[in-house]
């Protein structure tokens, strides 16, 4: 919740009690270079031993309530028809107002099923963007995605409160040229992860679900970040502005044939669902789930995750809950713009977002601006965020490397895990970075799997810029900072 001050100035403030707490540590600056030489470059092979706070992602690193790991406690450990289920089950009903669903490992086994069931070779696949997970699991059965985003949803600076809205006219016209037939679904995420987290409005998602049913075409939601899509809707969009975070949640699933989710973001736990009111739909996706993820009471989570995810959809429609990493991200990605650093604005939910074609001019696509900062940012700081940029980004089928739209370094805001005080950190260590930023080169790849790059690529820093970084930072701050 936001709150105003005597002095006018308004501050995130956190609705909840810290109880149960991790120790932070943070190493000194030579061995965060050791660490990400020994990482590769890349801030996903650090072990966290290395890290002060862990800004990689918000997935299933949110901190869970009491009454969530209560509720693991009574977890019901059967193969079948365990009783953990059925409370699932109640707690989709009743918050989203689906009938069946079906439980599974995490959110990219949704997207394993949805594409095994719907995509066909040929088929093309509308969406408001790509998530990576989701692009190479609808590629890999031979659809193509096509992302058809307003024509402002890539300026990283911009004030328009719905950057993940979906274009109508670029829909209809990709319902001409490819027919009904041809099109797998239309997918909408929920605050847009690759754009900055960049919610749609729901006057958009309506006029989307009235065009896809008047051509018979199926609406598929990536809700992984639902409850933060309906708080924006409530604070941006005038209609919705008394309307309450659960009532907007219920009004957006009135709208969609398909749920899917990671239950690692707004549900603060870990595994994820597909859910439906169709019993068609529902019936032909449940035969694969016993082959790829398990029989349908427990879908590959553990029956104590499915406890706690049950709480967790109920809990995530509080406006104190859905708000609780959002409000810190728009104080985060403020005083970045306060302090000059190129943020994503407006502010989105699951992170404060950094433009690195903009930090880093000096760098092209090719050089991985994304990944140079989100490394150089760990130098600094010991915050580790992601690359979200070319790296990201697979190469296409001829072997040829694609340009990414956008070169984000991502720095994740758990929910209810990090504080004013920490963000007043990483925004004074980007101040000095931005600072220094002529310091900062290129990388290149030394090792670059096949699919999914991001996750164990390894790089090398183009002419050893990051001992002269770390060379900088002791000279301003001392060794032991
Ligand atoms: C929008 C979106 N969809 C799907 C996924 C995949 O979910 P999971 O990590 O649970 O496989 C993610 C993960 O970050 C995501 O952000």
């Amino acid at each position: 919740m936001n709150v105003k001050l005597t002095n006018g100035k308004v501050i995130p403030i956190e609705m909840h009690k810290i109880r149960i707490v991790q120790k932070a540590n943070l190493v000194p600056i030579d061995r965060r270079l050791e660490a990400i030489e020994e990482g590769g470059y890349n801030t996903v092979l650090l072990r966290t031993r290395d890290v002060f706070l862990d800004m990689l992602t918000d997935s299933g690193t949110n901190a869970m309530s009491d009454n969530q790991l209560a509720a693991m406690m009574v977890a019901d450990d059967a193969y079948a028809g365990g009783e953990s289920y059925y409370k699932l089950k109640d707690a989709i009903k009743d918050v989203l107002g689906l009938e069946y669903y079906l439980p599974v490992h995490p959110g990219r086994a949704a997207e394993h099923l949805l594409g095994r069931v719907f995509v066909r070779p040929g088929m093309v696949i509308p969406m408001n963007y790509h998530f990576t997970t989701t692009r190479a699991h609808f590629e890999m059965c031979g659809g193509r995605v096509l992302e058809i985003y307003g024509h402002d949803a890539l300026e990283t600076e911009s004030s328009n409160p719905f950057k993940g809205n979906l274009d109508l006219e670029k829909f209809q016209a990709v319902i001409d040229e490819h027919g009904p037939e041809n099109i797998a679904f239309v997918r909408m995420e929920a605050t847009t992860n690759l754009i900055g987290g960049q919610p749609f409005s729901l006057e958009n998602l309506r006029a989307v679900s009235e065009m896809a049913s008047k051509h018979g075409i199926l609406v598929v939601l990536d809700g992984s970040l639902i409850s933060e899509n309906a708080y924006f809707i409530k604070r941006r969009e005038a209609k919705y502005m008394n309307a309450t975070v659960a009532e907007i949640t219920k009004e957006m699933m009135s709208l969609v044939d398909i749920l899917y989710l990671s239950g690692r973001k707004s549900a603060c736990v870990r595994g994820g669902f597909i859910a439906t009111n169709s019993k068609e739909l529902f019936e032909k996706i449940k035969p694969w789930l016993p082959l790829f993820e398990g029989f349908l009471t427990y879908g590959g989570m553990s029956s104590k995750e499915i406890e706690a995810m049950a709480v967790g959809i109920r809990e995530m429609v509080d406006i104190n809950v859905a708000s609780s990493s959002a409000d810190l991200i728009e104080y985060f990605v403020n005083r970045m713009v306060e302090e000059g650093i190129p943020a994503v604005t407006p502010p989105g939910g699951l992170a404060g977002h950094v433009d690195a074609h903009k930090f880093l001019p000096h760098l092209g696509s090719f050089d991985y601006p994304a990944g140079a900062l989100s490394a150089a940012i760990y130098i600094a700081s010991g915050a580790r965020p992601m690359e979200r940029g070319t790296i990201s980004l697979d190469r296409d089928e001829n072997g040829n490397e694609l340009a990414s739209d956008i070169e984000l370094a991502r720095l994740a805001v758990p929910r209810r895990v990090y504080t004013m005080a920490h963000m007043e950190y990483v925004v004074d260590r980007l101040k000095w970075l931005y600072a220094n930023r002529n310091l900062i080169g290129g990388l290149k790849f030394t090792e670059e799997p096949p699919v999914l790059r991001f996750f164990f690529g390894r790089l090398e820093a183009v002419d050893g810029w990051g001992k002269k970084l770390a060379e900088a930072f002791k000279a301003d701050f001392g060794a032991d900072c």
